[in-house]
This record gives C-alpha cells, structure tokens and sequence, in this order.
C-alpha cells in the first residue's frame, strides 16, 4: 500500500460533496409550534434518500434534550439554541451533508443569527406558514393548551412573539395543504440547490 501520511492537506468540502455527489445545504424550517416542520422535515429526508442524498436532521424537541439540554424559552435562551445548532449545522455542511433544520426560530433576529453563522450560499429559509388557531386546533403534544392555562410560560404565540419571517426563500402553506403537497412543494424547491450537475432526479 502506498500512503502518504506527509502529506497533511484536509480533504476538502468540495470532495467530500463529490463523494457523495451532493451539494450540502441547510434547509431551515421555521413556523410555529404544531406547523408541520419535524413532520415535513422527516418526509423530506425519507424522500431525499430514497433518492441517494445524505441528510441530517436537527429538530427542537431532540437537540433540547441533549446539547441544549441547559436551555429554556426565554428570548436569549432560544437565541442560543439557535447559534449552537447553526454552529453544528455548518460543521455537517464542511462533511458535505445536508441538513434539515426544524425550529420555531420566532424572530428575525434569531433566523438572521442562523443565516450569518451557516452562510448565505448554504441557507435556506422556509417558512411553514400555519395559522395559529390551526396549529393550536391541532395541538399535537396539548402544549397550547397547556400554555392558555397558564402551566406552560413563554410559549410561541401564546405570551411569546413569533415574528412573520420578512425574507423567506419559501413559504408553505402546512395549514391548508395535505403533507404530500407540502413536502412535493419542498422538493421542487430543494432538489436544484442541492444536485450536482452531473446527477438527476426521477
Ligand atoms: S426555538 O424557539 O428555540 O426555536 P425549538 O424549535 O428549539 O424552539 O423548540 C420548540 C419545541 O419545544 C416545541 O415544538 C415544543 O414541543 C417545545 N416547547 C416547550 N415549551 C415551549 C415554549 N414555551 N415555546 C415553544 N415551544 C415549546
């Protein structure tokens, strides 16, 4: 065998995506509680590597018990949850994978934080535009009810602002439309941002 361990270059970001001949992006779903974005995020990565791309998914109620396991609601609080997933989320894009974010990410300063930290080039903001009282007749997990009676403080959209995104790449309408359409909708907007020239989709 014939190695060459003088040799200490890093393999590239580039290689590793030819490798696994995908362009490595994050795609970061914003909306609020009950929206649609962990059942959207989980469709898409099923869909996604039916097809041979890599992807990770990042989702609030997973990273919030284990990495940031010591944070609550309050506005610094989320503002930190987000800059630390941003922080993971560009070291899965240096390994060429791609990454589906699902967090509420209320405001804009909190999406903007994300959006610098990652890059420009390699984010993707897409709003899971819900109305309240839809994702609040949905309940999923009785938060918002727990939340108007007064057991759960600081809860997104109850006593906690969450700020219409003013730039988004997309929006979704998760309220209205069936989840195939919303994901069907997601992938015609992903799939040319993240294949490679030679690749193809069928
Ligand atoms: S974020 O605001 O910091 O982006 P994140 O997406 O990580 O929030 O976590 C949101 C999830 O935490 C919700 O889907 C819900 O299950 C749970 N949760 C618990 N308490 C709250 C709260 N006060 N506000 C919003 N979500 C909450």
């Amino acid at each position: 065998m014939d190695l060459h361990f003088s040799d200490t270059l890093p393999i590239s970001r580039s290689e590793k995506e030819q490798r696994l001949n995908q362009r490595a992006r994050a795609i970061w779903l914003t909306g609020l509680s009950g929206s649609g974005k962990s059942t959207l995020g989980l469709g898409l990565e099923k869909e996604l590597f039916k097809h041979g791309f890599l992807v990770q998914i990042l989702d609030g109620d997973l990273v919030r018990t284990g990495i940031n396991s010591n944070l609550a609601f309050s506005v610094t609080d989320r503002l930190e949850n987000i800059r630390r997933i941003a922080e993971v989320t560009k070291l899965f894009i240096l390994s060429g994978i791609i990454t589906i974010d699902c967090f509420i990410s209320p405001t804009n300063e909190m999406r903007s934080l994300a959006r610098n930290i990652i890059g420009t080039d390699d984010f993707f903001e897409v709003f899971l535009n819900s109305p309240l009282e839809t994702c609040e007749l949905r309940d999923p997990k009785g938060l918002y009810a727990k939340a108007r009676a007064g057991k759960i403080r600081d809860f997104t959209g109850i006593d906690s602002p969450f700020e219409i995104p003013e730039n988004p790449d997309l929006v979704l309408k998760s309220g209205e439309w069936t989840i195939d359409r919303t994901v069907e909708k997601a992938l015609q907007f992903i799939l040319p941002k993240i294949q490679m020239p030679s690749s193809f989709y069928n």
